[in-house]
Parts: structure tokens; sequence; C-alpha cells
């Protein structure tokens, strides 16, 4: 950690050049700490211009996260129904961090009873440096060009009455997306939101408690919304940003604050009703409803056939060559068959 670097970052958040002797005589430091700081600023992954003779400059201009902002747009969100939402919503924006999922299990991990935990905790991230998708594998995000945040919750139900939670939160996402004119948007089952087939998010749930509850979900999300290309060359499948589809890209304190309205609402219907009460929608968003599939089994086995929506615990149902067969989430991965 530097304590420089995010005001440095913030001063350079425009786009433009600025020089170092007018960015230390803002933040009343010297030259070598703008220095120090932009170095650190390196290590975490962002790339910062420097031209001897006119100072340093962001690739291009970025909006930084601002807990102001997102709340402001929860509030015009908000109906009755939600209004004080946000006062029982603890929210946090972090300059830097591992991973925002890790950071909420560790404090989940460190409290001595889950009273001392608020009931719903929003932590998001400026920099993740860490972060990790399912299975151990990582999650590749930058500074300015993706969204990062995870939601812990805490339900009243054990683990075993969370197992059709991340296709709710799927459908909080496409309701979010589409609301902002995202209408591209779909879910590819179980945890992805695609774009024309391209990965635009992901979804890792992580869960701690007892199998009879009450039990706390730490729900991550990552969404590109501006990927540069040395980091869309480090991800191993077809990846697309918001900026590439909606003219002009999408405000991050926006999209928050609209995602954390529609996650509220699904998790909600979801915690009162479950998952069936989201079931159809969620189909009607998937990329593959009623089309051809390989499913990609743990022993490397794969299974063929056509999708057939999904069960009220967000089971997969495919109709195969041996009649109606479903597949649980774990270690299967979904391909198209065409
Ligand atoms: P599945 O195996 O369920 O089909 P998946 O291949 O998307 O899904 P996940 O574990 O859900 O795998 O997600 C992790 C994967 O996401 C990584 O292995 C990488 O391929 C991809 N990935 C990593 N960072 C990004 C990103 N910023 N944008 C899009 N995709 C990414
Ligand atoms: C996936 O597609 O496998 C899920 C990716 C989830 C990435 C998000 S980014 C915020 C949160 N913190 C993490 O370390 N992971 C999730």
């Amino acid at each position: 950690m530097n304590t420089y670097t995010f005001p440095v970052l913030r001063l350079l958040s425009d786009g433009k050049f600025h020089s170092g002797e007018v960015i230390a005589q803002r933040l009343n430091v010297t030259r070598t700490t703008v220095w120090q700081a932009l170095q650190h600023a390196a290590g975490i992954g962002v790339l910062v211009h420097s031209v001897r003779g006119r100072g340093y400059k962001l690739p291009a201009p970025i909006t930084l996260l601002d807990e102001l902002a997102i709340f402001q747009a929860m509030r015009q969100m908000s109906d009755e129904q939600h209004a004080g939402f946000e006062n029982v919503f603890k929210l946090e924006v972090l300059n830097e961090v591992d991973s925002t999922n890790s950071y909420l299990m560790r404090q989940t991990a460190g409290a001595k009873d889950t009273k001392s935990v608020a009931h719903a905790t929003c932590v998001a991230a400026q920099v993740q440096t860490k972060g990790r998708g399912r299975r151990g594998r990582s999650w590749q995000a930058g500074l300015g060009a993706s969204l990062t945040f995870s939601l812990l919750w805490q339900f009243q139900c054990g683990a075993s009455g969370l197992s059709g939670l991340s296709l709710a939160i799927g459908v909080g996402l496409i309701r979010a997306l589409h609301g902002l004119g995202i209408a591209e948007a779909q879910l590819k089952w179980p945890n992805d939101v695609l774009i024309n087939g391209k990965k635009l998010a992901g979804i890792l749930i992580e869960l701690q408690g007892d199998i009879e509850g009450p039990s706390t979900a730490v729900i991550g999300i990552g969404i590109n919304m501006n990927l540069p290309e040395n980091l869309r060359s480090a991800i191993d499948q077809p990846a697309i940003d918001l900026y590439s589809v909606a003219i002009g890209g999408v405000d991050p304190n926006q999209l928050l604050g609209h995602i954390l309205k529609h996650l509220a609402d699904v998790i909600k219907d979801f915690e009162q009703v479950g998952f069936t009460i989201l079931r159809q929608e969620w189909s009607n968003y998937h990329a593959y409803d009623a089309k051809p599939v390989r499913l990609l089994m743990p022993d490397g086995r794969e299974v063929k056939g056509v999708v057939n929506g999904v069960a009220e615990d967000g089971i997969l149902l495919v109709e195969t060559t041996v009649g109606l067969q479903r597949f649980s989430s774990g270690e299967i991965s979904l391909r198209g068959a065409l």
C-alpha cells in the first residue's frame, strides 16, 4: 500500500497529462513521493504513461468508484418499497485488495458470531490484484478495466437451501444490464453473463455456516468495463467489455447502484419463495435455452443434448438420447454444440 497512489491516480483520472511538479503541489508532497506513488501503481498493474517534459498520463480517462455516487444511483432506482434500503446496506469501497471475496470471507471467518457482521455488506475494489474465479481459476481485472465487488448476505437457511442462489443472482445482473440498455446480455448456466457468446461477467459464490443454517453467502461479481489488450490476452476464452457495446461506456457507480438494487430484489424473492419464482425468467435469459449443447464432465466425458430449462434448485435439464438428464453445477462446464 502507498498512501498517495490513489490520490495521484484520482488527479490523473481525466486521462490528460499532469506534470510531476503540479501533482506534487496539489497533494502538498515532493516529486519523489509522486514518483514512488506511481511506482506502487505500476506494481499493482496500473499502466501510467510518463513522458519527459509533459508528465504522467493514464492511457484513457477513468471513473473511479465513489460511495456517494453508488448510493445516489441506488436512490434514483428506489421506489417506496426500497426507500431507506441504503440504510440497512453497508457499503465499502477499497482502493486495492487481493480479492473482494477473500476480504469478506476473512471478515466472516474472523467474526465472533454472525450477529457482529452486517446483514448485507457490499465491498467494491478500484483494483483487485488476485481475483478468483471458480475452481481456483483466476479473474483478470484492472483499474478502470473492470467492476469488481462482493456482496455478503446472511441467510436464515443453511447452505443446502442456497443451491439456486447463483442463478437468482444472474437474473438480478441481467435485469440491471437490460435496464441500462445493454439488451444483448444473456446468461450461460450456471454463472456467466455473455454478450454475443463472449464472457462479460462472472459470479463466484462462497458459503460459510451450517448445513441447517443460518449461513453467510459471499457473492462475488466481476464485470468487464473497458479491457485493455494486456488483460484481454491473459484471458483464455472470448471476452467482451461494456465499452465495446454501449456508446460512451457505462458509469461504474451507476452500474453498481443499479445492480445492488436488483440483487436486493432477487435475493428477497429467493429468501421468501425460492428460485422457483425466478426460474422462467432465468430460462428466458439463457443463451442456450432449447439449444444443442455439450456438457464437459470432470472425468473427461462429454454428454450431448438439448437444454430444456432448469429445475427449481438450479439444476440444468438436458434432453439427451437416453432421456431427460439433470446436471448440477459443481464441476460441469456447458458449451454450445454448433
Ligand atoms: P465454465 O467452466 O463453467 O463453463 P468458465 O470457463 O467461464 O465457465 P469459470 O470458472 O466460471 O470458468 O470462470 C473463470 C474463467 O473465466 C477463467 O478461467 C477465464 O477463462 C475466464 N476469465 C478470467 N477473467 C476474465 C475476464 N475478465 N473476463 C472474461 N473471462 C474471464
Ligand atoms: C467466474 O466466472 O468464475 C467468477 C468470477 C468472479 C470474479 C469476481 S471479481 C469480484 C469477486 N472477487 C473475486 O476474487 N472473485 C469475484
